[in-house]
């Protein structure tokens, strides 16, 4: 009998102290997830970045791999990553503005630009680096078009 207390005591501080951490900052994960995300396709357009800046050879394989990553990541964004309350001043680590639920279907609309610039992308990274250079404008363009709408911008 006491041992069964014991551990009733046991699992409820467990229970408690993973219900606390949770009701401080229930965004946590869904904020990190996004950040990912976005490092990810940062990290991959920095790739293709330097190949157009002619830091790096210009490499197709290379640069489809960064786009067709570029690509796959826009494809797994959509609202889901973007809970309401998870905005900046609300959620721990979040930069992201009230405004994308003020106007959610103009956020979709980028999120579906992004998508379509993506796509686009694949085909000039794969070709050389004269088309890649002149693709990534778009592309560049689909994020920072978002960005300046929906991202606040760190101090
Ligand atoms: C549909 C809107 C949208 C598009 C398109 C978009 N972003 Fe973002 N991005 C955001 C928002 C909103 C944030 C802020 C998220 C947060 O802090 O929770 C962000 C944050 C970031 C961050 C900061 C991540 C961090 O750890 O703080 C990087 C880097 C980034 N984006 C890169 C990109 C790149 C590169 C592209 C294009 C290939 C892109 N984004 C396209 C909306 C977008």
């Amino acid at each position: 009998m006491k041992t069964i207390t014991m551990l009733a005591a046991a699992l409820a501080v467990a229970g408690f102290a993973a219900f606390a951490q949770d009701a401080e900052d229930p965004f946590a994960d869904t904020v990190e997830m996004r950040h990912g995300l976005m490092l990810q396709m940062a990290t991959d357009l920095g790739t293709v970045g330097a190949m157009a800046k002619g830091e790096v050879a210009y490499d197709a394989a290379v640069a489809s791999k960064a786009a067709a990553n570029i690509a796959a990541v826009a494809s797994v964004i959509s609202m889901a990553q973007w809970p309401e309350g998870s905005q900046y001043g609300a959620a721990a680590d979040s930069y992201a503005l009230p405004a994308i639920w003020a106007t959610p279907d103009d956020f979709l609309t980028k999120i579906a630009d992004l998508n379509t610039a993506a796509a686009t992308f694949q085909v000039a990274a794969a070709t050389d680096v004269d088309a890649l250079k002149t693709g990534m404008g778009a592309l560049g363009g689909a994020c920072s078009a978002c960005h300046k709408a929906y991202r606040q911008p760190e101090e």
